[in-house]
């Protein structure tokens, strides 16, 4: 195979999106929809270029993340798509190879899709367009063809009416042949409705040449550039159900797909089972024959083998849980380790804690982390019993095997094996409750 580079196009201002945030920032799955294309590409060994705009520190921040070798070049006044491709003249110029051109837009554009370019291309074609067919064409290229090749690809606002008629459209992915991109790139005019250098235009200089174009077709959702809100949300959407169905081959249970929400690294083992309503952040690893229960958001943690989590708990910011441990409803956990079997069945909030395995957490346990200006572990042992409704104030340590007396505020250390009772001492007086109804009753005049 010959040796790849991937120009990716991502200097434009996005001003259909009317955000403060770069269009290419613009997450689909928890991810910048630039990164998307980066890891696509990356999984094809390919040398990687990035045009960003003059203002797009964080656009570079975003790719050298995950991509430290890509060559960035800035396009300080965005005159098209062919202008931005030309401030990557450094990287095609020294390109062996193909040179792909991919528009960090369009997100979801598949390994397979830019397989087939990379074929047609070694078989011979000197450009690859890849087509799509929108339900809704308008704004998109249309491809002008002659039996299996094209001849121009026209962008909708210089496209005559008969021409808007046409629903194969571009998807903005090019494949060229390293001499083939040189040989058009800079005879490329601005002369069209926006003034605009168009990279599409390439297509009929390098068919004037007698050059091949080959076109593919790739499924339409795959292939959404997205410019705007609505079109974020249709990317969204078919990723999720991408994910999905990834899921789903890969042995887990979604008791109802559609709402269930994934991040782009969403690792689920065999056998888990999801119920309605869970939605994942990123960094979620989930091991085996794990049942997640109804309305749960997990984000950056770890679960265990066979663990049970839920209805409605709430776990993040780097918590491990261990194998078949149990939260059960509304119960939180941030950053906490929680050891094998130990079980949080309701209404807790475990926060920087420590805790061993077999241990048993009571209802309306709190650690109480925060004093206002730090945050501070609490450590629990193995085979601990916290009775309901404790308050443990960190720092502070429970040893194995020990005890605390529900409704007990713990300030102070548990030796391993101790009971601890952090609570005032009740006191009955008998015959008392007459007397002060009839005390109250009283005070209401009657
Ligand atoms: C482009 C294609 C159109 C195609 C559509 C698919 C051109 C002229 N038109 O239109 O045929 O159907 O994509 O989604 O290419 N960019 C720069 N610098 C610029 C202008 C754009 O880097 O000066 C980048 C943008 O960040 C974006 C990409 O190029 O990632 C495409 O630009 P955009 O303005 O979205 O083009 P479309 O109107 O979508
Ligand atoms: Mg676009």
């Amino acid at each position: 195979m010959a040796e790849l580079l991937s120009i990716i196009l991502a200097a434009g201002e996005g001003t259909r999106m009317k955000s403060a945030l770069p269009k290419v920032l613009h997450p689909v799955g928890g991810l910048p929809v630039v990164s998307h294309v980066l890891r696509t590409v990356k999984a094809f060994g390919s040398k990687v270029a990035v045009v960003v705009g003059p203002d797009h520190e964080a656009v570079e921040a975003a790719v050298t993340r995950f991509e430290a070798g890509a060559r960035i070049s800035r396009q300080m006044e965005r005159l098209g798509t062919a202008h931005a491709v030309q401030q990557a003249r450094a990287a095609f110029e020294a390109a062996p190879g193909h040179v792909l051109v991919l528009y960090a837009d369009t997100p979801l554009v598949t390994g397979a899709t830019i397989g087939k370019i990379v074929d047609r291309l070694d078989a011979g074609a000197d450009m690859v367009v890849v087509g799509f067919r929108p339900d809704n064409p308008t704004g998109y290229g249309r491809l002008l063809t002659d039996g299996d090749r094209v001849r121009a690809i026209r962008e909708h606002k210089d496209a005559t009416e008969e021409e808007r008629q046409i629903g194969l459209c571009n998807s903005g992915i090019l494949g060229f042949r390293g001499d083939t991109l040189r040989a058009v790139i800079d005879r490329i005019g601005n002369h069209n409705a926006k003034g605009e250098y168009y990279l599409t235009d390439a297509v009929e200089l390098a068919a004037g040449d007698g050059r091949r174009i080959d076109f593919i077709e790739a499924d339409a959702r795959e292939l959404v550039g997205v410019d705007n809100r609505e079109k974020l949300a249709e990317a969204e959407a078919t990723f999720q159900e991408f994910k999905r169905r990834e899921a789903m081959s890969n042995g887990v249970t979604l008791r109802d797909p559609k709402s269930v929400w994934f991040s782009w690294d969403t690792e689920l083992g065999r056998d888990v089972t999801i119920f309605p309503n869970v939605v994942f952040g990123p960094g979620v690893k989930i091991a085996d024959n794990v049942e997640i229960r109804a309305f749960c958001d997990i984000e950056d943690a770890v679960i265990g083998e066979g663990a049970s989590i839920g209805p409605f708990a709430r776990i993040r910011g780097g918590a491990e849980l261990g194998p078949d441990v149990h939260l059960g409803n509304f119960v939180e956990v941030k950053k906490s380790r929680i050891g094998a079997g130990t079980k949080a069945g309701h209404l807790s909030y475990l926060g920087d804690a420590d805790i061993g395995s077999k241990t048993n957490i009571g209802a309306g346990t709190i650690t109480c982390n925060y004093d206002g200006v730090n945050k501070d572990k609490t450590v629990i042992g193995d085979n601990v019993f916290i009775g309901s409704n404790a308050s443990l104030v960190a720092p502070v340590t429970i040893g194995d095997g020990a005890y605390t007396a529900s409704g007990s505020v713990i300030t102070e250390d548990v030796p391993a094996d101790a009971l601890a009772l952090g609570r005032a001492h009740q006191i009955n007086k008998p015959g008392y409750a007459p007397k002060l109804k009839a005390r109250a009753l009283a005070k209401k005049g009657k």
